[in-house]
């Protein structure tokens, strides 16, 4: 049996609003981690930063279908309901949120957020339509929740910048903080696809974050991007990535294309499968 206190699970949006009434009635400061579910020590991670800087915590749980396309791996998404309750109960969070999709999205649902510039290249530009699934569920969510401020990891950076952007082209009153990625001791970042991973796969998975990692330490010695960019793309197709979707260097805030490190930080980021599982990382550098 557990020692930990059940998290109390919100389904739909009526009695979570009561809730988060009473506690706006208490001045208490509400912090808000989307997920879709499949948690593990970066979502928990994000409860913690939560915790540090809100009095009450909800945490959302919806595999949203409008992100993934027609052939991703929306029906195989790991899902286990039981497990993430009990571990958002044992990191002290307030309610949890798991809306079910019939009351996101009802009969007549026809309302798509469209974020341009930031949303282009990258993921945006080997997922279409996932960036605006993005944007979409997770301004239902902050409408929904009206949290003061809402967490996202680091590890999707494309992801975060879109949220920004549409949080502030919306005028959608809440902070949006990043949350540094969590890694394996071996630098593999935190995925809840890493489950996917086969055994020899999961050997091989560091490289990625190797090589992010030393273009990171090029730009910073005042290297150009294209070589080593072209130099880690063969590291990785030599260690047993393939396809490399990107592997690309962009101002970390308005994620444009850029040849250095001389306008400012940067973030190295890249998308490549192994096997059947595509693994997406990016770092900081500048
Ligand atoms: O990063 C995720 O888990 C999802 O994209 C999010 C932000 C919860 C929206 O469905």
């Amino acid at each position: 049996m557990s020692s930990f206190p059940s998290v109390p699970v919100f389904d739909a949006v009526a009695p979570l609003q009561a809730q988060v009434a009473a506690w706006r009635a208490g001045q208490e400061r509400l912090v808000l981690v989307p997920t879709m579910g499949a948690l593990h020590a970066g979502h928990l991670a994000l409860m913690a930063r939560a915790r540090t800087i809100g009095t009450r915590v909800v945490a959302s749980i919806f595999v949203n279908p409008t992100q993934f396309g027609p052939n991703e791996d929306f029906s195989r998404y790991p899902r286990n309901t039981e497990a993430d309750l009990a571990l958002l109960a044992q990191a002290g969070v307030d309610a949890a949120y798991l809306p079910e999709a019939s009351a996101m999205y009802p009969a007549g649902f026809s309302t798509r957020i469209e974020v341009a510039e930031v949303s282009e290249g990258l993921c945006g530009a080997v997922r279409p339509g996932h960036f605006s699934g993005v944007a979409t569920v997770v301004t239902k969510l902050l409408n929904q929740v009206q949290p003061d401020v809402a967490l996202f990891g680091e590890k999707d950076f494309q992801q975060l910048q879109v949220i920004r952007r549409a949080v502030r082209d919306l005028d959608i009153p809440v902070s949006i903080e990043g949350v540094p990625t969590l890694r394996e001791p071996d630098g593999l970042a935190l995925s809840s696809r890493n489950r996917y991973l086969g055994p020899q796969e999961r050997a091989q998975a560091p490289r990625l974050h190797a090589v992010l990692a030393r273009i990171a330490e090029g730009l910073v010695a005042g290297k150009p991007a294209d070589p080593l960019v072209a130099q880690g793309r063969a590291a990785l197709e030599a260690a047993g990535f393939g396809p490399v979707q990107y592997l690309e260097v962009r101002d970390a805030d308005s994620l444009a294309p850029v040849p250095d490190v001389s306008g400012g930080p940067v973030r190295v980021l890249a998308a490549a499968y192994l096997g059947t599982t595509r693994l997406i990382d990016n770092v900081a550098a500048g």
